[in-house]
């Protein structure tokens, strides 16, 4: 059984150690936080996440998966340290690099034998150049090790699928044969796995996910142009989406992206380019957009209440960053709320299981058990996350007891046309919004249509 520390218990140290405990290997956790370590031997997780805990305690059970504080206990005899720690947004959009140094420091001081250190953390292109001489400087005695970069693609919310059924591995070392150690590592995952160099292996994680960032902020501009044309945005992105060059994934809009990685990583994607001279100017587009999706949601509702939401009541249907998620992080909540308490509005939250985390975030708004009592008295309701409870609430119950029967379906969960039937003021991201009351198109100049023949 080979044996594999990974360092930092968050999502993606948690779901690392428990899917590769699961594959056959000997993993133990590592976490500098006492009580999180003490948590987890009880089997009970800092985080949410489906079918985790389930994974974790079976392992646990099975004697594959364990957890320490300790580097030297987690590391003797182990083939590899998987560095999964956090990389937080510095000042100025950088990745903070504290935890990754701290955590490759503790691996230098506390490795006995040789070490394959595999990088999961999503790290600036050129961490892992740093990684090694970071280790180097704090060996006690040359131990032979190799640095690989194996970026995680994982998403919350199906992070557990996502280990076990990846699209692709990518693995970048100068170390070619500690690359393909790493590579058999993943062999029982089928997933075609490609190894290059390291710097290459860092940009493939930060260009994918600020590419699907890019797509995200460009059906978000289109759904901006589709509302003042009157046409519909759901139905253009399917269209869209039928040309494999295109692919219909990734073109929902709606409040933007939120969560622990696209903003971050967009950030410190762009921040490296200026650093570098570059200019990022699509990066910087995608993330004013993304920033605008909020602002424009309070907007839309602030003119549907008539032009004013001093003293209105106003309930968010979701609060976290997506469904099936209580991450609070980036949430487009966060912003949408503060901005309608700017404007003077009461401001009233439901969410499954996102509410204990808001709280923290955001304490001056209230909290609701579910979406009627959230309802009840509301002058407007915004859809903020597409939880399914959401797409099968009772509207007629909805808006009887609202005061006024106004919904923005910030994620266009509802069909506009059966919102009108049942007497709502509706309005989705990019439908739902009737064409120009001139009916030309915009910028046609003729007086009349031109004879025929
Ligand atoms: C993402 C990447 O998918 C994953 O590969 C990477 O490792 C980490 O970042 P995650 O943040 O968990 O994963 O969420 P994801 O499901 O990708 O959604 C990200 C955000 O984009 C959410 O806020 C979601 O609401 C938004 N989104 C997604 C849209 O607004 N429209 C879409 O079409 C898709």
């Amino acid at each position: 059984m080979r044996k594999i520390a990974v360092i930092g218990m968050g999502y993606v140290g948690l779901v690392t150690a428990a899917g590769f405990a699961d594959l056959g290997n000997r993993v133990v956790g590592v976490d500098i936080v006492e009580e999180k370590i003490a948590q987890l031997r009880e089997g009970k997780l800092p985080i949410y996440e489906p079918g985790l805990e389930e994974m974790v305690c079976r392992n646990m059970q099975a004697g594959r998966l364990s957890f320490t504080t300790s580097y030297a206990e987690a590391l003797d005899g182990a083939e590899f340290a998987f560095i999964a720690v956090g990389t937080p947004p510095g000042a100025n959009g950088e990745a903070d690099l504290r935890y990754v140094e701290a955590a490759a420091r503790s691996i230098a001081e506390n490795m006995r034998n040789p070490l394959i250190v595999v990088n999961k953390s999503t790290v600036p292109v050129g961490t892992g150049d740093w990684v090694t001489q970071v280790i180097k400087k704090y060996q006690k005695e040359p131990i032979p090790f190799a640095v690989v970069s194996c970026p995680e693609f994982l998403r919350e919310g199906s992070a557990l699928y996502d280990f076990m059924h990846p699209h692709r591995i990518v693995l970048g070392s100068s170390d070619r044969e500690a690359a393909e150690k790493v590579a058999q590592l993943h062999l029982p995952l089928r997933a075609p796995i490609m190894i290059t160099d390291i710097r290459t292996a860092e940009m493939i994680k930060y260009a994918s996910n600020a590419f699907l960032a890019t797509k995200i902020s460009f059906i978000n501009e289109i759904a901006n142009i589709c509302e003042a044309l009157g046409a519909d945005v759901k139905e253009v992105a399917v269209g869209m989406g039928y040309d494999p060059r295109i692919g219909p994934h990734f073109l929902e809009a709606g409040l933007g992206f939120g969560g622990s990685c696209f903003p971050k990583d967009v950030q410190a994607l762009a921040y490296a380019a200026r650093v570098m001279g570059r200019h990022p100017q699509l990066l910087e587009a995608v993330l004013e957009i993304n920033q605008d999706r909020r602002r424009m949601a309070v907007e839309r509702v602030r003119e549907m209440l008539g032009g004013s939401l001093r003293n209105h009541v106003v309930g968010l249907l979701g609060l976290a960053f997506k469904p099936n998620t209580d991450d609070m992080r980036e949430a487009p909540s966060i912003d949408i709320a503060r901005y309608l308490l700017e404007e003077g509005a009461h401001v009233r939250a439901y969410d499954p299981i996102a509410m204990e985390n808001a709280r923290r975030i955001l304490p001056e708004i209230e909290y609701f058990p579910d979406p009627y009592s959230l309802a009840e008295g509301a002058d407007a309701l915004i859809v903020v996350t597409e939880w399914n409870e959401f797409k099968h609430l009772d509207l007629k119950r909805i808006k009887a007891l609202m005061r006024r029967p106004v919904i923005y379906d910030g994620r266009n969960i509802y069909d506009p046309q059966t919102m009108f039937d049942l007497g709502f003021i509706y309005r989705g991201v990019g439908r739902g919004y009737p064409p120009p009351a001139d009916p030309r198109p915009p910028g046609l100049t003729m007086e009349e249509p031109a004879a025929l023949g």
